[in-house]
């Protein structure tokens, strides 16, 4: 995918992945979003970098936040966005993907926002794009790049650097893709340490994380981190595990206030949403003062921003 992503004059071409990113470009991406972010919050006018371009969302699985935050970006940069429906779209008459993502092309579409629940298909749109730009919006467990890069804006608006950071990712990492992208983004810009800690069955297999600390005891996993990334159960793509039981989860997995307290006394609290209450994190310490849950929300707008205008903008950058 990172070869994908990247023009022959080594510009950005597409964002399907931080993997292989590099630390120049994502830091360059952030320092846009937060720039960008310091337009709107002083009420000042942003700049159109998108005029007369036009996004289309491509959402082939459910989301609250990351479909309204790109088009929120869009709109808030001047784009014209299409919210593409799927189940009233000739996909459903059997069209294949190509063919819908060439048809919307005719029509001048310069960018597409891809959410799949199949690992590679964002790649493959982008594979076939012949002038327009993909944004992977998650695809299966592989990646959510700009989830990504708004937990890292996240992390890096609290603790000033990325850099020697320690960083715990729970709950159920084989099949969440913003695990990956997180761990991906930490990677490239310096954490010291990243800890992923789940029940076996949600670990992920060693070898694909074999910088990281994997474990099954959380009280261990929050010691002394900096951030803790607490991850959604993902009901859906977990009914194979025979006899999951929440309470238990909670019991042995669960953030509360007691397992907190063995993090730093400075630590941020994460979740990309939606949330499971009570099962993976308690109300109090999600609404609570460490949590940063709602900040990650509104930088989504800003990384997405960033994300886009790189890609589209007139003052397109390398
Ligand atoms: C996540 C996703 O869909 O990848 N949510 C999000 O984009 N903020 C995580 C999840 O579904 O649990």
């Amino acid at each position: 995918m990172s070869e994908l992503q990247t023009a022959e004059d080594a510009r950005l071409r597409h964002l399907l992945t931080l993997d292989g990113l590099g630390r120049a470009r994502i830091e360059a991406l952030l320092d846009h979003a937060a720039q960008l972010r310091s337009l709107w919050r002083a009420g000042a006018p942003l700049p159109a970098l998108l005029d007369r371009r036009t996004v289309v969302n491509l959402f082939f699985e459910a989301s609250t936040r990351t479909r309204t935050s790109f088009e929120l970006a869009a709109r808030r940069l001047g784009a014209d966005v299409v919210n593409f429906d799927i189940s009233g779209s000739s996909t459903s008459k059997g069209e294949t993907l190509e063919d819908t993502l060439a048809t919307l092309e005719a029509m001048d579409a310069d960018a597409f926002v891809v959410r799949h629940k199949e690992n590679g298909t964002p790649a493959r749109l982008a594979a076939h794009a012949r002038r327009a730009v993909v944004l992977n919006a998650g695809d299966g467990n592989q990646a959510h790049p700009t989830q990504g890069l708004l937990d890292l804006l996240t992390l890096r608006d609290h603790k000033g650097r990325i850099d020697g950071l320690r960083v715990a990712i729970c709950g159920d990492i084989r099949h969440s893709r913003v695990a990956r992208s997180d761990v991906h983004g930490l990677r490239a810009l310096g954490a010291a340490e990243i800890r992923l800690c789940g029940p076996a069955a949600l670990l992920p297999d060693a070898a694909e994380f074999a910088d990281c600390t994997l474990s099954h005891d959380l009280d261990a996993t929050l010691e002394g981190v900096d951030a803790i990334i607490m991850l959604r159960i993902q009901k859906e793509r977990i009914e194979h595990l025979p006899g999951f039981d929440e309470t238990e989860y909670f019991a042995r997995f669960g953030l509360d206030r007691r397992r907190l307290a063995r993090a730093r006394s400075d630590a941020i609290v994460m979740h990309p949403g939606p949330m499971n209450r009570g099962i993976e994190i308690a109300a109090d310490v999600a609404d609570g003062a460490q949590s940063v849950i709602l900040e990650q929300v509104a930088n989504g707008i800003f990384a997405r921003m960033a994300a886009l205008a790189t890609l589209l903008g007139r003052e397109r950058n390398g």
